[in-house]
């Protein structure tokens, strides 16, 4: 057993929920994306568990993943759903979100896309963070151009830096430099928007500082700020609800003590201390709820070894998946496991270090150094990366002419459903129409 969502079969061939990933690449080929929904509904009901009866919203954060199977899985097991985007909020509520259950971040949101915030359901949906003070005036205008009382949630940048939360600088959002959210020395000045702008209603407060937090102190650092805004806040506001952010980490190989449910346990904690609990708790995860339950299934194309200067050896594996289907290591020098697809021939002798290397023209095209070796004779000659449920598919692109990978959903021990590869051949026409 590698780790929670992985297995080996007794030939030595990975298993992920039951399924043998030798059968997955023969079925959608290769590259490609694997989920195990059944562990992924399981993450979700373990989470909305630790809030222990008291009123919640789990807003699955759909940028992490935003496959309709898996939206659809996690409003079934309870989630609402946290868009940052028009399209993320046609696609929460075209995989059944209940508009009242769905939360809009965004530093710019056009006008379009407010307007279809407030036009969603009866009375729009749960709640528009408001990320500036500039964005109240802009609100309030569209509101009521649509005859309609905006329901927000004011979004406060806590000012806490990435050191302090033990987080990568790029996936850090609530520090003073960042763009997101109300600092809190323009606090006063939101505040006196909201009160005299009558079709805007402040129904709750929030803050997301960051991502891949590993332990609930680092997100307590920012729900103490917010609690004590809160205090400031409610004798002018009636407030429904106090959402203290995703950003729950995942072990990608380094550990991370804290599960979800943690992060959730010490903010109810603190909560109560606070003498909030009549306030419902909202959070934002996404990468918690779908990272560890998916890998991205690549094919070896070849090896490579040469003589460096210094006598060593050098190897490279160079498989079929590139920066463009991942691009987190490029981006954010994030690192995955690499494993393979299967163990080796006893014979064959101990793994060696290898560079995984993508077929993109770039050198960020790198994977990092894994222990590697072939299969034995007759067994495909693939590998697997590790923890690729969030920040995969989503962020993936078509550089190089590369096609989009294939998504394979895996559910009761069995291939549910394959959503198929995007050809090369459509990029080509497509770029050779543009401007034709
Ligand atoms: C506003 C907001 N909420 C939630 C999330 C989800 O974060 P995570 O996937 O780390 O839980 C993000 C991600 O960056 C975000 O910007």
């Amino acid at each position: 057993v590698i780790d929670m969502a992985l297995s080996r079969d007794p030939r030595g061939v990975l298993e992920l929920g039951g399924v043998s990933l030798v059968s997955v690449a023969e079925a959608a080929g290769t590259p490609s994306y694997v989920y195990d929904l059944d562990a992924i509904a399981a993450e979700a009901k373990a989470l909305d568990a630790a809030f222990d009866g008291h009123p919640h919203l789990v807003a699955y954060a759909v940028k992490a993943n935003s496959a309709g199977r898996i939206v659809r899985t996690l409003i079934a097991a309870g989630c609402g759903a946290d868009v940052v985007s028009g399209a993320e909020l046609d696609l929460a509520l075209r995989c059944g979100a209940a508009p009242d259950r769905i939360v809009y971040s965004g530093v710019a949101k056009t006008d379009s896309e407010l307007d279809a915030a407030l036009g969603a359901g009866e009375a729009g949906i749960g709640a528009i963070q408001v990320e500036s003070v500039e964005e109240i005036p802009r609100i309030e205008a569209r509101a009521r151009n649509a005859g309609r009382i905006a329901r927000v949630s004011l979004r406060i940048n806590p000012g806490v830096d990435a050191d302090d939360l033990e987080t990568h600088s790029y996936i850090a959002t609530g520090h003073d430099e960042a763009k997101f959210g109300v600092p809190l020395t323009s606090l006063a000045e939101a505040l006196d928007r909201f009160a005299s702008a009558s079709s805007v209603r402040l129904v709750g407060l929030s803050a997301h500082v960051g991502s891949q937090l590993t332990s609930a102190e680092a997100y307590l650092i920012a729900a103490r700020v917010l609690f004590g805004v809160i205090k400031q806040v409610r004798p002018r506001f009636r407030l429904d609800f106090v959402d203290t952010g995703g950003g729950f980490g995942i072990d990608y190989g380094e550990g991370c003590p804290a599960r979800p449910a943690d992060f959730i346990r010490a903010t109810r904690k603190l909560q109560d201390q606070e003498g909030l609990s009549d306030l419902a708790l909202y959070c934002e995860p996404g990468r918690s709820l779908v990272g560890s339950h998916g890998v991205l299934l690549a094919r070896v194309i070849q090896r490579k070894s040469a003589l460096a200067r210094d006598g060593s050896t050098r190897r490279w594996t160079m498989i079929d998946a590139g920066m463009n289907d991942l691009m987190r290591p490029a981006l954010y020098q994030a690192r995955h496991r690499i494993v393979g697809l299967a163990l080796p021939k006893e014979a064959a002798g101990a793994p060696s270090a290898h560079r995984v290397v993508g077929p993109v023209c770039e050198s960020s095209d790198d994977f990092g150094t894994h222990d590697l070796a072939p299969p034995p004779e007759g067994v495909l000659d693939g590998v697997v990366v590790l923890d690729a449920g969030a920040y995969g598919y989503t962020m993936a692109s078509r550089y190089n002419g590369r096609a989009l990978p294939a998504e394979v959903f895996l559910e009761g021990g069995r291939i549910v459903a394959i959503s198929p590869r995007r050809a090369q051949a459509d990029w080509v026409s497509e770029r050779v129409g543009a401007g034709a």
